[in-house]
């Protein structure tokens, strides 16, 4: 196992460049699936979840070739309809190839991908979604079978919306012939990442980025070449670090109007964010003052990607902030270690009350998921002594190579090794 070692204290100055979305490169690894024809990413972060997801493909009959950035999926192999347990369960992404997979075959199997730390995860959406363009859906024993036979083009309404299950039905419907609109879609850049990926291959999909979209079927879809957008939780995540420890720093490759709410609340707590032609520039006070009130949402509301950093970086500002995890069940389990640093933070069902105290000491933490473990390696940054978090592994999942960066930015952070526990 590995963990982060961090000596807290530096100030963090200078530039950092952010590559692209891990949440807009899984579903378009998924839809790679559509084409006939290669795909080739360019920007693609090289993160254990786009390895794990590349895997996946393999094992479907793909080849998968990764070249420093660059990641290139040939389909022409693809004969597998069953997703490998082991895998599907490795990554809760997986779930994103059932429209893909029914979009070509006509036929698939998936085992629940089961929950995670955050949350029970469930996939009745992406179930309600398919099944209204007719896939018959038999679940047998944690297994789910997929005929897709009789699929045809519908109407798809979300009760929530859900940005993997939204994701699932544009793949599924984008070769099914006829107009597939879906309500109440999600709203995320993502989402309209995965549109223009698709409409570049060929495809005839509109509304993406709002809560209408209307899938026109095409008969085929084109292999092509193209750059996911860049991630804009990892650039929050940046800008995170700047502010907490009264720092200075420009994330290039940053759009900043995928990160209003996130900018909103920094420039809140006395940060100065400006946007420099494609890059977002943060610089912070002397001492941050609380933000009043964060709650996260659906997308254009606050990301909920996000909430684990700005509750970390609360701890030490002046005054009381609130924090209110609205999207999923269980995700506050960073509060444990930060409360073990020193910081004083009340928790009640979804709420976290987080009055800022002065400093916060080094400690030795877990990582109990991927954006709770980043938020607990931005709490170390800021305090005083050393620090380890444990389970580098989890933080792995979303940030290439995250001690690099944030060295680089003048941070006293290295990867270590850890005997297993
Ligand atoms: C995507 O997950 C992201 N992952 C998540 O990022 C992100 O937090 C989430 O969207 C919300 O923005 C990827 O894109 C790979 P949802 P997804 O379906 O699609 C409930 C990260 O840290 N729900 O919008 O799984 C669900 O339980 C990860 O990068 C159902 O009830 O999110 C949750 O409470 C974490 N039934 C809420 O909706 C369903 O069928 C939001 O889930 C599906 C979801």
């Amino acid at each position: 196992m590995e963990g982060f070692h961090v000596v807290g204290g530096e100030r963090l100055q200078g530039e950092t460049r952010v590559e692209g979305a891990k949440n807009a490169v899984l579903p378009i690894l998924a839809a790679a699936l559509l084409p006939e024809g290669d795909t080739v990413l360019s920007d693609c972060p090289d993160i254990r979840d786009v390895h794990a997801m590349a895997g996946i493909l393999k094992k479907l009959g793909c080849v998968c070739g990764w070249n420093n950035g660059e990641m290139r999926v040939c389909n022409a192999g693809l004969r597998h309809w069953e997703m490998p347990d082991e895998l599907s369960k490795q990554i809760r992404s997986s779930i994103f190839l059932l429209g893909p997979i029914l979009g070509r075959l006509r036929r698939a199997t998936v085992t629940y991908p089961g929950g995670c730390e955050i949350g029970l995860r469930p996939i009745d959406l992406h179930l309600k979604g398919l099944k209204a363009l007719g896939v018959r859906i038999r679940e047998d024993g944690g297994v789910i079978c997929c005929d897709g036979r009789d699929m045809r083009a519908g109407d798809v309404y979300f009760d929530y919306p859900s940005v993997g299950a939204t994701e699932n039905v544009m793949m599924a419907a984008a070769l099914l012939s006829g107009i597939t609109t879906i309500h109440n879609a999600a709203r995320e850049p993502e989402i309209e990442d995965l549109q223009r990926f698709i409409n570049r291959m060929g495809g005839r999909i509109e509304g993406a980025g709002s809560h209408v979209i209307r899938v026109e079927g095409v008969k085929k879809l084109r292999g092509v070449d193209y750059t996911p957008i860049p991630d804009r939780i990892a650039a929050g995540t940046f800008l995170c670090a700047g502010a907490v420890t009264g720092g200075s720093v420009l994330v290039r490759n940053a759009r900043f109007n995928d990160l209003i709410p996130v900018c909103d609340k920094l420039r809140e707590m006395g940060c100065a964010v400006t946007e420099e032609g494609g890059a977002i520039r943060l610089t912070a006070p002397e001492r941050l003052r609380a933000f009043s009130l964060l709650q996260t949402q659906p997308h254009p509301g606050f990301p909920t990607d996000m909430q684990a950093q700005m509750l970390a970086i609360s701890c030490v500002a002046e005054g009381t902030s609130v924090i209110v995890e609205n999207v999923f069940e269980n995700r506050l389990s960073h509060v444990a270690d930060l409360t073990r640093m020193g910081a004083d933070i009340r928790v009640s069902g979804h709420t976290a009350v987080v009055r800022g105290v002065n400093s916060l000491s080094g400690m030795r933490m877990t990582a109990r998921d991927l954006r709770g473990g980043a938020a607990l390696v931005l709490a170390a940054l800021c305090a005083k002594g050393e620090s380890v978090v444990e389970r580098a592994e989890l933080v792995d999942r979303g940030y290439a190579h995250l001690e690099s960066a944030l060295s680089r930015l003048g941070a006293n952070i290295e990867r270590i090794s850890l005997r297993e526990a």
